[in-house]
């Protein structure tokens, strides 16, 4: 064990109250949650603190669609939360909402600091404004005709068909998706936190070892570009905390989000008599730690270290980002049913297949992670059932027909009992530094070796054999200590399957250093099945149950009413249209646009260079090889990335659900599509 108790405080992110939790999110609550289990087994004083996200206009929007004030929604969006992450064995120390007393005043305090000390100013800007809503539109929800391409029911802010990015104003008949309404452009007053007042203490902070070094890298281009003001105030109505000093200015959720981290702790205090201020003071000797996704990196690593610094606060002792979660190598989808929420996956599976499927892929970085549902059904069924629940299954039953369920007074393995557990200060090492992949494949190495260990023992033949007692009971005890080692290094990973072997076992619950003497003399209680195989069909029932969320999450805000259909036109001219199967030579992203993909296409003589708008959809090295349907005698256009020469047809209601692809049966490139 670590000679010195730490204390550390961790967070995850904090989910917004506007939707459930799915899969995607459960990659970081669980791997948050597996570190902080592994501290407090080592015996630390680990605090792991979370919170809904309670603010901003979605939560208002739909609160108002729903008939309801946001404080009910959010009331009842925190309780499905706390009921998937209970569900998930994510223990949280506490778990409150950002819309509280405490982050009010924190978030109050932490402004008032950042203004007397000079790092906010004000400035006039023009937006888009809802005049029938009487509202600000935020890009999202604004949608129209792109002003390059005039691809109909585009965002406020850029063009998913053909990359372009522009300003609201500039969009073609521009309607608001919260009235319908075509947006004017309206001034007022903001408030700005000036990021670039922080530049030396960030260029700073943020090589110095708080940041994996692949983010860190990343900060260097955002540092190239400027640190720029980031705009803090949104105008009433909103829901979220009004800006002191102010009628109608509130504070954009990201302002007072991360300060939830704060308010959340300074909650757990009130309620537990820890002292906030030991923890947050500038100069704290605790450990401040928040796991984060790679896509909010600029509010962890820039935004929130200046805000705590200039308001005096201690900065974090590191942020760690992880990366996305895809399904079967793909963005998970709702039409394909891979949009899995949390509760859809607990009515069907054991939330271990998934902590430990996690756990084994996961590592210190922030590449996305794959959730691959053969191997994950491979994977659990060989490792957790049939290798290490398997060494516990084996030896009861002998010991407790035969030795009423007491171990030999003597385990006779000292030397691959030794073994064992010396390899507990590299498995925590592994741990420590989120490989929890490299963790796992060592312990699954041990089980191997518990497994050969009872294999070449033979206790079933032995049993059966005249004076060979003692040994069948010395080679099970051996095996169950083999065990007991084996369920505590997986217990951050298994937290409840670990609490029924502790049961099975009749011991305290395991804390790291717990296993360095085994079991002798022992009496253990009776065997019941820990853990049961993954059935391909309940799989088959979760993917179906989840396609079927599809009608429920359209009438999320912000989908528009289908659009009106354009001008007949007449059999000659949709003849002029001559569509050929092409196949997909090359596939890359277009520096500099978000949506785009510059496809190089085989069209059997020539080749063609298009780009698409369908980034959001499919990752560039899934369609290498694959065949799509090509506009061939569009006239060639010429895009800020390039030329493009031609258009691949794409059907779908956007985002990850927007198909391009052919079947590959029979078909070739060149081949015109009847
Ligand atoms: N509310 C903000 C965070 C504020 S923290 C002060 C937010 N909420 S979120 O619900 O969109 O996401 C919560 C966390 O889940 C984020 O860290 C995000 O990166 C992570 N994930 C959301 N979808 C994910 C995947 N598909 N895969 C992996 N992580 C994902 O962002
Ligand atoms: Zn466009």
């Amino acid at each position: 064990m670590d000679k010195t108790r730490r204390t550390i405080l961790v967070t995850s992110a904090l989910p917004y109250a506007n939707g459930s939790i799915h899969l995607g999110h459960l990659v970081e609550y669980i791997q948050t949650d597996i570190w902080v289990r592994f501290q407090k087994m080592r015996g630390h004083d680990c605090v792991y603190v979370c919170a809904d996200d309670a603010h901003g206009t979605p939560i208002m929007l739909r609160a108002q669609q729903e008939g309801i004030n946001p404080e009910a929604l959010i009331a009842a969006m925190h309780e499905e939360h706390q009921a998937d992450f209970t569900d998930f064995l994510i223990e949280f120390d506490n778990y409150h909402t950002t819309h509280s007393p405490e982050n009010r005043s924190l978030s109050e305090q932490i402004y008032s600091a950042l203004q007397d000390a000079g790092h906010i100013t004000t400035r006039k800007i023009t937006q888009a404004y809802d005049p029938e809503q009487e509202m600000f539109l935020p890009d999202r929800f604004i949608r129209g005709t792109c002003p390059r391409c005039g691809t109909a029911d585009q965002y406020g802010d850029s063009c998913e068909s053909c990359g372009a990015t522009y300003s609201p104003t500039e969009l073609k008949d521009a309607v608001s998706v919260v009235s319908g309404a075509r947006p004017i452009e309206r001034e007022s007053l903001h408030y700005f936190f000036r990021l670039a007042d922080f530049e030396p203490m960030l260029r700073e902070w943020t090589t110095a070892g708080h940041l994996q070094a692949e983010v860190a890298h990343k900060l260097d281009e955002w540092f190239e570009q400027g640190l720029r003001e980031w705009d803090i105030s949104r105008d009433a109505p909103y829901f979220g905390f009004r800006i002191p000093g102010t009628d109608d200015k509130y504070f954009y959720v990201w302002l007072d989000a991360p300060i939830g981290y704060m308010a959340s702790f300074r909650n757990l205090c009130e309620r537990s008599g820890r002292d906030f201020d030991t923890w947050w003071k500038a100069d704290s000797e605790t450990e401040l730690y928040h796991f984060i996704g790679k896509d909010i990196i600029y509010f962890h690593a820039l935004f929130w270290p200046a805000m705590l610094s200039g308001a005096g606060f201690r900065t974090p002792t590191a942020v760690y980002s992880h990366g996305f979660l895809t399904v079967d190598g793909q963005k998970m989808s709702k039409s394909r049913g891979t949009f899995i929420k949390a509760r859809t996956y607990l009515q069907h599976l054991d939330p271990e297949y998934l902590r430990y499927y996690f756990a084994a892929k996961l590592g210190d970085g922030i590449d996305d992670l794959d959730l691959n549902l053969e191997d994950f059904i491979a994977r659990v069924n060989s490792d957790l059932v049939g290798k290490v629940v398997n060494i516990a299954s084996r030896c009861a039953g002998f010991l407790s027909k035969r030795f009423e369920g007491r171990l030999s007074s003597i385990c006779t393995i000292p030397g691959l009992y030794r073994e064992f557990t010396d390899a507990g200060a590299d498995i925590a090492g592994h741990y420590e530094a989120r490989e929890y992949g490299h963790a796992i494949r060592m312990i699954m190495a041990l089980a191997d070796q518990a497994n050969q260990y009872i294999d070449e023992g033979k206790p079933w033949v032995l049993a059966k054999e005249a004076g060979r007692e003692q040994e069948v009971q010395d080679i099970c005890s051996a095996g169950l200590n083999l065990f007991r080692v084996l369920i505590a290094y997986l217990k951050p990973v298994l937290p409840a399957t670990a609490e029924k072997a502790e049961a099975f076992l009749n011991i305290e619950p395991l804390s790291w250093d717990a296993v360095e003497t085994p079991l002798e003399d022992h009496a253990i209680r009776k065997f019941k099945p820990l853990m049961t195989r993954v059935e391909k069909e309940k799989i088959d029932a979760m993917l179906e149950d989840s396609r079927e969320h599809l009608e429920t999450d359209n009438r999320a805000v912000g989908k528009p009413a289908m659009e009106p259909l354009a001008e007949t036109i007449s059999f000659d001219e949709f003849s002029k249209v001559d569509l050929r199967i092409a196949r997909i030579a090359q596939a890359e992203s277009v520096e500099g646009a978000d949506k785009l993909l510059r496809l190089t296409l085989d069209l059997g003589g020539e080749t063609r260079t298009v780009f698409a708008g369908i980034k959001s959809a499919y990752r560039p090295e899934d369609l290498v090889g694959r065949l799509t349907v090509l506009v061939a005698n569009l006239a060639p256009r010429k895009m800020r990335f390039g030329i493009s020469e031609g258009m691949v047809l794409a059907a779908g209601p956007g985002k990850e659900d927007l198909w391009i692809l052919q079947p590959d049966d029979g078909a070739q490139p060149g081949m015109r599509v009847k």
